[in-house]
């Protein structure tokens, strides 16, 4: 099997015969990287926020987010382009695709829910299963029958963007003609002059070259208007190689963002009124940055930084600060904090790498503190992260979300299997016994913590032992939530090459049913126990089902639904203003937070009675945390 730092990535196939990135291209992207001017460029809704407003333009960070994309020698005012984009896969491609939609407005473009009115449409796909490529293929074809029916001038330029793109390169442009340019997941930047490179000239252009540095720290995406909750990339790529997954040769090597911009873009989004944030990366929890030449942090720490201004000089106090660190971070990672990075603390009890653990760790700022410091930013914000790999969860990882109240108790932990033998064939670094000690770990530091998971049925040599080592597992934890798939051969990944596919499709998915029924069983159970439990609920908006109702989501990110009526405030001091919205009886609006009383539950659904509207701090400071009404189970000791 390839070791993960023997992995080699086909650089740029942009001189790919017939297909060509234009010499303009590549100046175009040199010229990019040469030309510091800095314009200004919004975040969602089109607001934009000048970062020169609030920071020193000789202070202004490298690479901060609000910095904006560096300005191009564009020529004339052109006439805006309208531009559809439509996204397959995980919540790293919906962030992937605010990305794309930031660097295309700043270059005359803007978004479009009409593919019929589009100049361009853009495809950002996903390759990680058979089946989701399968429906991009469709969707192509009936780009293609939009496209035949327009006249020459006025047919729509059609992108294949991301993961697929990255997978099948030349294949896309040549079967069918179904695409124009092909765009990988580190191409982001060049989108414009790939369009323009092929726009009303029948050529195709592609940019698919993987980089070890991309992370579009400076780039603001743009995100729906409005919206409570945000998705921020914090790293890229992945060095894992498990022997299932096409990912680390679509997405390539992992590189981690600069914490400092990090910190920016939620900042910003807290003084947006943004409530919820999901930190992003192929392997989150891997995250490890090597303070480089940008003396952001020091800055930060000693309180003068661009962050520190952009709240005093918009009046935003509070949204908090780095300042109540001190009581909440362990004293290990307070220190290390403070000396701008951390020792390798290394990986949970019993979990190896396949790469040398002190590996980018040593002296790096690790996930602990940067997961720390961006609780830290408001303490009125929920911080969720996703996807995890269960060997990042050192100690340290869970005491901050144990001690932090606006981390979420909710973690993935996703297993894959619940065989030793079969977690050693994909070679994911641990076995059955070290995963169940970690959860054991979870839930004593942790307590009520949700825990949900990802399973793969009928990987190569799977046993029916093996398959029955994965139902028990599923019935030790008790997943909250749980995506189960079968397997799915995937070109290029180290089981396609070395192991044979050798479950008959027929036996996947039995056990594949029998997998989501011992989840349904247990988690069904569970369902019932959130039953007289109180949880703090983030208030989405009206029920689909019933527009009298409202929706939103718990700690441990179940729907919870409940009559629209108002109520009065619950917790804390009522004199003062709870929730940022109205005193007194009011009906709670999405963006509230609401103490909910579970009165009865469906399979997926919490039903309940709303006590009241409240903020994050009151309902803690009543509750101890939104699961103080829980206590761990000790199932897991017992099933094993
Ligand atoms: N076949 C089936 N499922 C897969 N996953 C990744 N690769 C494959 C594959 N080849 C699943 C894993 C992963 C999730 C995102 O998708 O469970 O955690
Ligand atoms: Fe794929 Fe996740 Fe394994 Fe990385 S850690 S190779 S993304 S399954």
């Amino acid at each position: 099997m390839a070791s993960a730092t023997s992995l080699s990535f086909r650089a740029g196939a942009a001189g790919a015969s017939r297909v060509t990135a234009p010499a303009a291209t590549r100046r175009a992207a040199r010229k990019t990287r040469a030309a510091p001017t800095v314009r200004a460029h919004g975040p969602g809704g089109g607001v934009h926020l000048d970062p020169n407003e609030s920071i020193a333009p000789s202070r202004a960070p490298k690479g901060v987010a609000g910095a904006a994309i560096l300005d191009r020698d564009d020529g004339p005012e052109r006439e805006r382009k309208n531009v559809y984009v439509e996204t397959y896969g995980c919540q790293m491609n919906v962030n992937d695709s605010e990305v794309m939609l930031s660097v295309l407005k700043d270059r005359g473009y803007d978004e479009t829910g009409d593919m019929h009115d589009a100049d361009v449409i853009l495809v950002n796909t996903c390759a990680i299963r058979d089946k989701a490529e399968a429906k991009i293929w469709q969707r192509l074809a009936y780009f293609k029958s939009l496209r035949r029916k327009k006249k020459k001038s006025e047919k729509p330029v059609v992108g294949v963007l991301g993961c697929m793109a990255e997978r099948l390169k030349t294949q896309l442009l040549e079967a069918d003609q179904l695409a124009d340019l092909v765009a990988g997941p580190d191409a982001y930047r060049d989108l414009p002059n790939l369009i323009e490179a092929v726009a009303g000239t029948g050529e195709k252009a592609m940019n698919v070259q993987l980089s070890v540095e991309e992370t579009y720290a400076d780039i603001i995406p743009v995100r729906k208007e409005g919206a409570h909750a945000a998705f921020v990339t914090i790293m890229r790529g992945c060095d894992n190689a498990c022997a299932f997954c096409i990912v680390p040769y679509t997405r390539g090597r992992e590189r981690s963002r600069d914490p400092a911009s990090i910190e920016y873009e939620v900042r910003l989004l807290s003084e947006q009124g943004v409530k919820e944030v999901t930190l992003l990366g192929q392997n989150v929890n891997s995250y490890a940055y090597q303070e480089g030449e940008t003396d952001f942090l020091s800055m930060l720490a000693s309180g003068e930084g661009a962050v520190g201004d952009a709240a005093a000089g918009e009046g935003q106090a509070g949204a908090g600060g780095d300042g109540d660190g001190a009581g909440v971070m362990s004293a290990e990672v307070a220190a290390a904090t403070a000396a701008g990075g951390s020792p390798f603390s290394g990986y949970a009890a019993g979990f190896s790498s396949r790469y040398a653990p002190e590996r980018r760790r040593e002296g790096a700022v690790q996930f602990a503190a940067l997961l720390d410091r961006v609780a830290a930013i408001d303490p009125e914000m929920r911080v969720r992260f996703t996807s995890p790999h269960p060997k990042d969860f050192p100690d340290e990882v869970l005491e901050v979300i144990a001690r932090r109240p606006n981390v979420c108790n909710c973690l993935h932990m996703p297993a894959q299997s619940g065989s030793t033998a079969t977690l050693e064939r994909m070679a994911r670094g641990y076995t059955r016994e070290a995963y169940l000690t970690l959860i054991d770990r979870v839930k004593e530091i942790i307590p009520g913590c949700a825990i949900t998971t990802d399973i793969i049925s009928g990987f190569c040599g799977e046993t029916e032992e093996d398959h029955a080592d994965t139902v028990s597992l599923m019935k030790a934890v008790g997943y909250e939530q749980a995506f189960m798939f079968a397997y799915s051969e995937r070109d290029g990944t180290s089981a396609a090459r070395h192991q044979e596919d050798d479950v008959p499709e027929d036996v996947k998915q039995r056990r594949l049913a029998e997998v989501i029924d011992a989840f349904r069983t247990t988690a069904a159970e569970r369902q019932k126990e959130e039953v007289g439990r109180t949880h703090l609920v983030l208030v989405e908006g009206p029920s689909k089902k019933n527009e009298r109702e409202l929706t939103g989501k718990t700690d441990s990110a179940k729907w919870a639904v409940f009559a629209d009526t108002p109520v009065g405030i619950y917790g804390g001091d009522e004199d003062e203003e709870r929730t940022g919205g109205e005193k007194g009886v009011a009906t709670p609006r999405a963006g509230e937070y609401v103490a909910v009383r579970v009165t009865g539950c469906s399979t997926g659904t919490l039903f309940g009675e709303c006590l009241g509207r409240t903020t994050l701090t009151a309902f803690n400071e009543m509750h101890g945390g939104a699961y103080a009404e829980a206590k761990g189970t000790g199932a897991v000791a017992a099933a094993r």
